[in-house]
């Protein structure tokens, strides 16, 4: 049996999927991912949550990446693996798609808000640290340009882009949500993720150990292969595109 076939046996099986997605969904959109050679942490270093607070500097450099999309990125379409996760939401196979992601594809291709849990944020706004309020980049961009430190209109708290940076509390909603999906699944399918930051890494493990199956996507070795019921080192979108040609026959 092709890998499609085994994958597609697997889903097809299954009663409710938890989709568990990493930035290697989207790089065929264009969007590098993380650790791949050239990736982003190959080309800037991250900034963490206390140094944003901390210093202006930081904050200032946070902000420039994002009014100049340093990522490059602007404007990514969902790719073939996105529509794939999507279809699979429609036909009510998928319970929901967690994902690390903050590029919004996943709803992009058609997944309902609701069914996407983002545990690291969104990229495509700002919100104030203190309040919550949330705020478009472009109402922001002018006070930026005049060398204005971003703070609310309302509470005066810091501005940041709406991303869970390293050393930043998750998001306590999201993360129950994603526990309870866990918990609730048949199979967990890992789409594109190194698997190598926690505490998300460590969704696909607590599905396992409730007794769900465990499939892994990813064109690198993961550390957590040995604990899947099936490993697949593949390109993403050439693989759900056979997958789905298979569910459909
Ligand atoms: N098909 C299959 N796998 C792919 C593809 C593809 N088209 N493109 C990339 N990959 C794989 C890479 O081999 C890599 O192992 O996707 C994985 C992406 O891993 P990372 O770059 O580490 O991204 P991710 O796992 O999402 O990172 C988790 O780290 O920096 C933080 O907040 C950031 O959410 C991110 C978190």
């Amino acid at each position: 049996m092709t890998d499609a076939g085994r994958l597609a046996r697997h889903i097809s099986d299954a009663r409710r999927v938890m989709v568990f997605t990493g930035a290697g969904i989207s790089t065929e959109s264009g969007i590098p991912d993380f650790r791949s050679p050239g990736g982003v942490w190959s080309k800037m270093s991250p900034i963490y949550f206390q140094d944003f607070v901390a210093s202006r500097d930081a904050r200032r450099e946070s902000w420039r990446r994002v009014f100049n999309r340093t990522e490059g990125w602007t404007g990514a379409e969902p790719n073939v693996g996105h529509y794939a996760v999507s279809d699979l939401v429609k036909r009510g196979k998928v319970s929901s798609v967690v994902t690390q992601n903050v590029d919004n594809l996943h709803q992009a291709s058609g997944v309902p808000d609701e069914k996407v849990i983002e545990i690291h944020g969104n990229a495509s706004y700002a919100k104030c640290l203190q309040c919550g309020k949330r705020y478009e980049f472009e109402s922001l961009r002018e006070r930026w340009e005049n060398d204005e430190d971003l703070t609310c209109i309302f509470c005066t708290g810091l501005l940041k882009n709406a991303t869970v940076s390293f050393g930043q509390a998750m998001p306590e909603i999201e993360m129950q949500r994603a526990g309870e999906e866990a918990l609730l699944c048949d199979l967990c399918l890992v789409l594109g993720s190194s698997l190598v930051v926690y505490p998300a890494a460590a969704i696909p493990i607590e599905a396992k150990r409730n007794g769900a199956r465990l499939i892994i996507v990813n064109r690198e070795p993961t550390d957590q292969d040995p604990f899947a019921d099936l490993v697949l080192h593949k390109e993403i979108g050439s693989l759900l595109t056979d997958t789905m040609a298979i569910l459909d026959k």
